[in-house]
């Protein structure tokens, strides 16, 4: 998940630029060698390029209720339609759009009837998009509804109205400068489609606050209302990380956070859990918030 890497975008604790824009690295380049050559306009993610096992704990473990599945599937459900999950990473998303994993006390039986009908992984850094292949070959006649193609939010190699529900977990859509890729979510849905973000909420939790102690920049205020202004509903899900045990949540904390903060905030954090904020927002082709209410899920809006 979560650019700062997974959790926003831009600049990078961990070695990255920053800016006042939030640090964002249009331009910045795709690694791995993709026969096409880097694509334009790719926003460095380094906890997901450069800590695959850490972020893959991260995916597990932060969010074990699923509570921010909840709230896109109820402001965007997607059973039956056809969903691109854009900078889908490793692909922590495809198999539970693609009915194939099954959240918490959900049998395989519910997961799948909560399917999509066809989920296209769109992702431009190639090592994440072999990983998220790889994922999707081993999920069994679930994984003939999915694809992982190269791309950019900014290019989405995807017809005109050909998606239903376009889904971006911690990626690309992170606030101002994010326009090009606005414009492409309008191209690719369909009349009525939703185009669902998903981001960190950095005005409150306690790994919110770290998160913007770590990204002075970031101006939550700011990125709220560029989200009104482009017609984006909200709502901020609390969720808690639960981890197996201290080096995992430590080995987290470490690839969202810079050094030294991490061992700040490590040192005054027992445990192998901590609240956290997750913003849900929303759109809907041709105007207006889908369905759900800007209501806060388990926390403040
Ligand atoms: C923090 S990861 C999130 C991955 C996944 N969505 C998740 O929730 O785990 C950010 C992802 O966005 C991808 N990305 C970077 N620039 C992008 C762009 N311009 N368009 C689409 N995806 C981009 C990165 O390569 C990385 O896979």
């Amino acid at each position: 998940m979560p650019a700062l890497p997974r959790r926003s975008g831009p600049a990078d604790a961990l070695g990255g630029d920053s800016g006042p824009d939030g640090g964002r690295a249009e331009g910045g380049r795709a690694e791995g060698g993709d026969p096409r050559g880097p694509l334009p306009g790719v926003v460095p993610s380094p906890n997901a390029w450069h800590h695959p096992d850490a972020y893959a704990l991260e995916n597990a473990f932060v969010d074990v209720e699923r509570r921010v599945d909840a709230a896109v599937r109820e402001v965007a459900d997607w059973t039956g339609l056809d969903v691109v999950d854009i900078g889908c990473g490793p692909g922590v998303m495809l198999p539970r759009l693609a009915g194939a994993d099954p959240g918490p006390g959900e049998d395989a039986a519910a997961a799948a009837r909560g399917a999509a009908a066809s989920v296209v992984g769109v992702e431009p850094h190639p090592p994440l998009r072999e990983r998220a292949r790889a994922l999707v070959a081993g999920l069994g006649p679930a994984g003939s509804r999915v694809s992982v193609v190269a791309g950019t939010a900014q290019d989405l190699p995807l017809p005109d109205a050909s998606a239903d529900v376009a889904l971006a977990r911690w990626a690309y859509f992170f606030g101002p400068g994010c326009e090009p890729g606005l414009a492409e979510l309008d191209r690719v849905l369909r009349p009525g489609g939703v185009a669902v973000v998903v981001d960190t909420d950095a005005s409150r939790s306690t790994f919110g606050g770290w998160f913007a102690r770590a990204r002075p920049w970031h101006d939550a205020a700011a990125v709220r209302r560029f989200w009104r202004r482009h017609g984006f509903a909200e709502r901020s899900v609390d969720v808690r990380w639960s981890m197996p045990d201290r080096a995992a949540l430590e080995a987290v904390v470490r690839i969202e956070l810079p050094p030294a903060l991490a061992d700040e905030v490590l040192a005054g954090h027992p445990g192998t859990s901590l609240d956290d904020a997750v913003a849900v927002r929303w759109r809907r082709a041709g105007g207006g918030p889908a369905g759900g209410s800007p209501a806060a899920v388990g926390g403040s809006a």
